[in-house]
């Protein structure tokens, strides 16, 4: 097949940190599964980690660390164009001119708005969760306590980012769906104000079977940055042992074939993702039986996730020390996310008007 007829994939992750168990099975395995079969774009958005994380001292580290860990993992840039958000200056420019058929009732109806606006000003959701109750929080709202305006455009940003690529398939988590259901919108406004045929509508790509929800050890609900429960691809043996020897369990079953709590729940999804299926089997049936010793559990899923990311820490480790690389890998990455977004925004900027003398 010719590299025009593949379709073409998109997909990034913030740059707020270092990369965790959940985002390794939830995004970056599937990312590296499909680089041979399509025409993948694999970025770091590093200007959306600003919309959250703006510390100039950390920001380039972040941007680093994710793009070895993104090799580390599988990702080859032979394969795949692998990119900076922030080296591709058209997006910027595009964010601004699509900006301009966004409504801000729109962007401030998104779930992911009223979350993030609602930490920024350091409150929980309130009795009264309507959309007015809302607009006078953030209205209200004192300006050293302010909800910036990037926040609120991030839909746009992350719209223009799969737009301006002409991406089709876009894996992303559930999280992102709404997101993703913007963009569409924004594509169809675009393309029937205009009466052109600019922008495909991508869709959401879950290629790599059911979605996955990595748990945390802390008992309940997701792995994730903000929880402070996970466990990171770079952990060291020792401290992943201790985190996950330390994971929340109960007391055990009490009879026979007991229904299984959350916290030890969690720990067989994490032992399905990472184990052999006769060693789940194993100690499912010495958890029906009641004979299972949850420190041998531990001990195992430890050991089965060290297997996992041994071998890509080390790898992480070796690619880091290696900047001529890191460099050379992202410096032909944007050159050619830049000649489809230059080529895009071209179209724009003659559809709406904006033509040179
Ligand atoms: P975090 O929640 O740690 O801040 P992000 O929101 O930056 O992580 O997620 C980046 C990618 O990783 C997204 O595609 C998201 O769906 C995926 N992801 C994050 N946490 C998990 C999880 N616990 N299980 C499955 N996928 C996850
Ligand atoms: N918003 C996504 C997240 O938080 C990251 C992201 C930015 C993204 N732009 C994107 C994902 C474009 C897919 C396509 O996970």
């Amino acid at each position: 097949m010719s590299e025009q007829k593949k379709e073409i994939v998109l997909s990034g992750i913030r740059a707020t940190g270092n990369l965790h168990l959940g985002n390794y099975f939830g995004a970056l395995r599937k990312f590296v599964q499909v680089q041979d079969d399509y025409d993948c774009n694999f970025f770091i958005a590093d200007l959306h980690a600003l919309t959250t994380n703006p510390d100039p001292t950390q920001l380039h580290q972040n941007v680093k660390s994710i793009l070895a860990e993104y090799l580390a993992a599988g990702l080859d840039p032979e394969k795949s164009t692998i990119f900076v958000q922030s080296d591709v200056p058209e997006i910027a420019e595009m964010y601004l001119l699509l900006n301009m058929h966004v409504g801000i009732g729109e962007l401030m109806r998104t779930a992911s708005f009223k979350d993030k606006a609602r930490k920024a000003l350091g409150i929980g959701t309130p009795a009264d969760d309507s959309d007015e109750a809302f607009e006078k929080e953030i209205i209200g709202a004192s300006t050293n306590k302010r909800v910036n305006a990037g926040l609120l455009t991030y839909p746009t940003l992350m719209a223009v980012d799969i737009l301006i690529q002409k991406a089709t398939k876009v894996p992303v988590g559930k999280d992102q769906l709404q997101h993703l259901e913007l963009t569409r919108r924004f594509a169809r406004r675009f393309n029937s104000f205009y009466g052109v045929d600019l922008f495909p509508e991508p869709t959401d790509f879950d290629f790599g079977g059911a979605p996955v929800k990595v748990p945390g050890l802390d008992g309940s609900g997701k792995m994730g940055k903000s929880e402070g429960n996970c466990i990171y691809l770079i952990d060291e043996p020792k401290a992943l042992r201790k985190k996950v020897m330390r994971a929340v369990t109960d007391e055990g079953p009490q009879a026979p074939n007991s229904p299984v709590s959350e916290p030890i729940a969690n720990l067989f999804t994490l032992l399905e993702l990472t184990s052999t299926p006769e060693v789940v089997k194993q100690y499912r049936d010495a958890y029906a039986d009641c004979s299972i010793r949850y420190g041998d559990l531990k001990k195992q899923l430890a050991e089965d996730i060290l297997a996992i990311t041994t071998p890509i820490r080390e790898r992480i480790n070796d690619i880091l020390a290696d900047e001529t690389y890191l460099a050379s890998v992202v410096k032909r990455g944007a050159e050619r996310a830049r000649e489809r977004a230059a080529a895009t925004l071209s179209e724009m900027r003659h559809i709406m008007g904006i033509r040179k003398f």
